[in-house]
């Protein structure tokens, strides 16, 4: 004890008497406290570092970034603790003393997962919170940042931003969003026709492996550079920062939204919509909207369909140009907005548009409660398929329901599929996706809303793709198929899932995993597993 600080002292009291007594904590949790306070050294480290579960913090520190409440509620497992690392060192300690003590580790940026596999294990675990990792360092000269995984994309954005108009970086609308997870798992947004994915403009990146070594691109080698562009996260390591390429964008770009609902002959604009928007010129992005909304007739539903675009140019060049291709839209100049690319993604993410300081509110975007999933689609739907799933959206359970049509073309078309591990390119008309809220009230009837999306999953099933019916990883959906909660999931199980998201490139994905992590210390219910069992 002698190399301690005395004032560390009541801090280890409080971990020895906690780890004795079984009936609040198991003996191995205790140790693990044990190990990483010893590891820090120093109390006032210790106390910014360590949310144990009798921290007045502790809850606070936990629900700040829960994005999807479905994952937050008293019958939710908890976290032994918390570890918000200041430094590199305190990562490496964490991963040292909970592989030591058997804790499951989850590591967490920004908290938008789908399934709340960040802050959620159904066995016990610790969350490794990377909020004090967000620094955003921008070299305009260059055209190149850093970026830290607990930044949020709207941090990146107003980094940007605040130096330039004419760089962007095409990553996702949600400025909530976490960079670590979003660019583990390839990231797209209004700029994936002209630029593809996040993922695709990733020049380096700073990893802490398995053992507690800081990696970067050159020593860790091409393949799990490869791997960690897209492969998923907590699966390969823990990645601090990314280098990333900017890209050039125009000061003024220009955004509009054309709403159309079901007494507007909607179903033949959207059935039109499939054959145009993937054509279009790269620097034209129109994606698709569907919500239901009131009608005009009094207490009366209909379904809305909202076309919202992105032009990397100015309005005059514009009209003329969707007149020409897409003259069903009915666009006029009343319906645009000129502005800069950073306020283009404040119109997309539906936050108001009063100050780019909005980017770096982590709060802009309500937290909901849905259940998501995701679908691409390779031949256009034909006019009676759109009627079908336009209706299921008058049913009860859709009240809080969405889809989003995402169009593909452009540089998708041209990026190989084992470029990287997203391999969701050429081919594709575009991604659909689907999502279901409901209240918090409404919380013991949850069932009949997920029944809902499902069903609506089945309905598609006839006009998305096939063998495998492929998925966005960032959509993370645990239907799809899962790992075991416990023990060794074999390559068999895995691939259930894993050429769902990856195609054939999950294969090389198990193949980086078992040469960097054959203990398979970073898992999920959906993390690639090794080829063999530890
Ligand atoms: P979170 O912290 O929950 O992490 C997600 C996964 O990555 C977890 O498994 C976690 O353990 C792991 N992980 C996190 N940080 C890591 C790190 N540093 N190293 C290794 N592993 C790490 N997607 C998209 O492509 N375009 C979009 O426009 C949007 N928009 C959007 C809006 C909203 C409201 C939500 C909830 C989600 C999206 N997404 C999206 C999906 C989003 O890209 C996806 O959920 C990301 O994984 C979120 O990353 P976070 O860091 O926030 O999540």
């Amino acid at each position: 004890m002698k190399f301690l600080q005395y004032s560390v002292l009541p801090f280890l009291l409080v971990v020895v008497i906690l780890s004795l007594s079984g009936a609040t904590l198991a003996h191995s949790h205790g140790d693990f406290l044990l190990c990483l306070s010893l590891h820090l050294a120093n109390s006032s480290t210790i106390s910014k570092v360590i949310y144990m579960r009798n921290n007045p913090s502790y809850s606070s520190v936990l629900n700040a970034s829960i994005q999807n409440t479905r994952f937050s509620t008293p019958a939710t497992p908890k976290p032994l603790a918390i570890i918000t690392p200041l430094k590199t060192s305190h990562i490496q300690s964490t991963i040292y003393c909970s592989k030591k003590h058997g804790l499951q580790l989850r590591i967490r940026s920004g908290g938008h997962d789908f399934e709340g596999l960040s802050y959620v294990s159904e066995v016990p675990f610790v969350i490794l919170d990377l909020l004090n990792f967000r620094a955003v360092k921008v070299d305009t000269k260059n055209k190149v940042a850093w970026v830290q995984s607990g930044a949020t994309l709207g941090e990146l954005y107003y980094g940007i931003a605040a130096k330039t108009k004419t760089l962007a970086f095409p990553a996702g609308i949600c400025p909530t969003v976490g960079i670590g997870g979003h660019f583990s798992g390839g990231g797209y947004g209004i700029l994936i026709r002209k630029y593809g994915l996040a993922a695709d403009h990733i020049i380096d990146a700073q990893l802490i492996d398995a053992n507690g070594r800081i990696l970067n691109r050159k020593s860790m080698g091409e393949d799990l550079f490869w791997a960690i562009r897209g492969g998923g996260g907590n699966t390969f390591g823990i990645v601090l920062a990314w280098k990333i390429k900017l890209v050039p964008v125009p000061a003024v770009v220009t955004v509009f939204t054309v709403n159309k609902n079901l007494e507007q002959n909607v179903t033949k604009i959207l059935h039109r919509w499939q054959y145009i928007a993937h054509k279009l010129p790269d620097d034209l992005y129109v994606d698709v909207g569907i919500t239901k909304v009131s009608s005009s007739q009094a207490g009366k539903k209909t379904v809305q369909v909202a076309f919202i675009a992105l032009f990397l140019g100015g309005v005059d060049e514009l009209i003329p140009l969707v007149q020409e291709r897409f003259p069903e839209l009915g666009l006029a100049k009343e319906n645009c907005s000129e502005m800069s690319w950073a306020e283009s993604v404040l119109y997309f993410g539906r936050a108001p548009r009063k100050s780019l300081d909005i980017l770096l509110d982590k709060n802009v975007i309500p937290r909901t409660i849905f259940k998501a999933k995701s679908d691409y689609v390779k031949e256009p739907i034909p006019e009676s398929g759109i009627e079908g799933f336009l209706s299921m959206f008058l049913e009860k359970e859709a009240d809080f329901a969405a889809m989003l049509m995402v169009p593909f073309g452009g540089k998708m078309e041209e990026i190989p599929e084992n470029e990287l591990p997203y391999p969701h390119r050429a081919g594709n008309l575009f991604q659909a996706s689907y999502i279901v809220g409901w209240r918090k009230e409404e919380n013991a009837e949850s069932g009949k809303y997920i029944s809902w999306i499902r069903r609506f999953y089945s309905y598609m099933a006839t006009y998305v793709s096939k063998s495998p019916r492929e998925a966005y990883f960032n959509y993370r959906d645990l239907d799809i198929g899962s790992n075991n909660i416990s023990g060794y999931t074999s390559y068999q199980q895995a691939s259930i899932w894993g050429f769902k998201y990856f195609k054939n490139n999950f294969k090389r994905l198990v193949q980086v995993k078992t040469t960097v992590d054959p203990m398979n210390f970073f898992r999920n219910e959906q993390s690639i597993p090794p080829l063999s069992s530890p």
